[in-house]
């Protein structure tokens, strides 16, 4: 771990991910997710400095409604989230850009609880510039920025202050549903009774829109996916030849997730030169290289409080396509209630 000053009076940057670090965990994802089958690789991947801009391209594609949609919630909520919160310290997983997060800052310091913002990433690039960029803004701001990986860091996040753990984007969909049982509850033991956490989560709806999200006319998307690919032809000398992948999305309504994948168009074999390995895709194999899970109000509220947390509020757009949920640690007698929950609420359209 290497902890950096940067020359703006509180601005820090902590590195749990040094390239060495980066390098093995990609090896072994690739050694277990590229000898298994059907092949499959986590999205964490995507988020080098190419995979980031483009991700920030899709944002802003018409297809893509998330952060608009997610962006409305918070401008018509912010206010209400930081007096029900009363953090001191704000806590972002998965930060990118911290385009959204400006409001949520707005909105504490206007409260005047906010001291610290720690914005925690796997790609290093973009957490420094965003963090760089929200110190330069909010002068007496303390700035801790983290590059570690919210599946295995956890524990190493800032443990003081009163805290609020926003988790936006609908990120908390690129985990599946065991992975994200893990992270809600390791977490919620990192937390402290009072601290909450704000999290982002697209919802099911209408299949074509979905879809439509996923595989944009412009073709960004497809660019994403096959990132990655480029990802690991420089960080373990591999030599895929991205344009004879081609982009698929599609969604599994059982499961209600989108599925990305990338389709070899013809049979390869690929050779990894710094891992020794040589994996071959058949003709038309599918390798699987994100899912994005939408949710159900009651699924995800009771998946909250099975983790441990309490929900306080459950904000969502006019046209209900996303949800912000604001949850709690519960404190004392508020404890015994989520121990036993009343049953499940349903939304309008589960
Ligand atoms: N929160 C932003 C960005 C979402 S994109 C928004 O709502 O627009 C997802 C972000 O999570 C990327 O910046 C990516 O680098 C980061 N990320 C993905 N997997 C991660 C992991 N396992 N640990 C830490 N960051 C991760
Ligand atoms: C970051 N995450 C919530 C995005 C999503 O919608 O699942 C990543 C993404 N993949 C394709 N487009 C956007």
């Amino acid at each position: 771990m290497s902890v950096t000053q940067i020359p703006l009076p509180f601005l820090y940057t902590v590195n749990h991910l040094g390239p060495d670090h980066r390098r093995r965990a990609l090896a072994e994802d690739v050694r277990t997710g590229l000898t298994s089958t059907p092949k499959w690789l986590p999205p964490k991947w995507f988020y080098d400095a190419t995979g980031s801009e483009l991700f920030s391209r899709i944002t802003t594609l018409p297809e893509y409604y998330p952060t608009r949609r997610e962006l409305a919630i918070l401008r018509e909520n912010a206010a209400e989230i930081a007096a029900l919160s009363g953090a001191d310290t704000l806590v972002e997983l998965g930060s990118g850009t911290s385009d959204k997060t400006v409001l949520l800052l707005d909105a504490l310091a206007g409260a005047g609880t906010l001291k610290t913002y720690s914005p925690v990433d796997v790609d290093a690039a973009t957490l420094e510039a965003a963090a760089r960029r929200v110190a330069a803004a909010h002068p007496g701001l303390a700035v801790w920025a983290v590059c570690a990986d919210f599946e295995r860091h956890l524990s190493r996040l800032p443990r003081t202050g009163r805290r609020l753990v926003a988790f936006l984007g609908g990120t908390i969909g690129n985990l599946d549903d065991e992975a994200r049982a893990s992270f809600l509850s390791e977490l919620h033991d990192t937390l402290s009774p009072g601290d909450g956490l704000l999290l982002g989560a697209d919802l099911v709806k209408d299949t074509g829109r979905l879809v439509a999200a996923y595989d944009d006319n412009a073709g960004v998307t497809a660019a994403f996916n096959r990132n990655v690919l480029t990802v690991m032809n420089r960080e373990l000398g591999a030599d895929f030849t991205p344009q004879a992948f081609e982009h698929v999305a599609l969604y599994d309504a059982r499961r209600h997730r989108i599925e990305m994948r990338l389709r070899a168009t013809r049979p390869m074999r690929v050779n990894f030169r710094e891992l020794g390995l040589t994996v071959a895709f058949r003709a038309g194999e599918e390798m699987r290289t994100e899912i994005s899970v939408k949710f159900y109000r009651y699924r995800l509220e009771r998946e909250l409080l099975r983790c441990g947390f309490a929900v306080s509020r459950w904000y969502t757009d006019p046209a209900q396509d996303f949800a912000v949920v604001l949850a709690f640690v519960p404190e004392g007698r508020h404890a015994e209630e989520v121990q036993a929950p009343r049953g499940h609420r349903r939304n309008g359209r589960s």
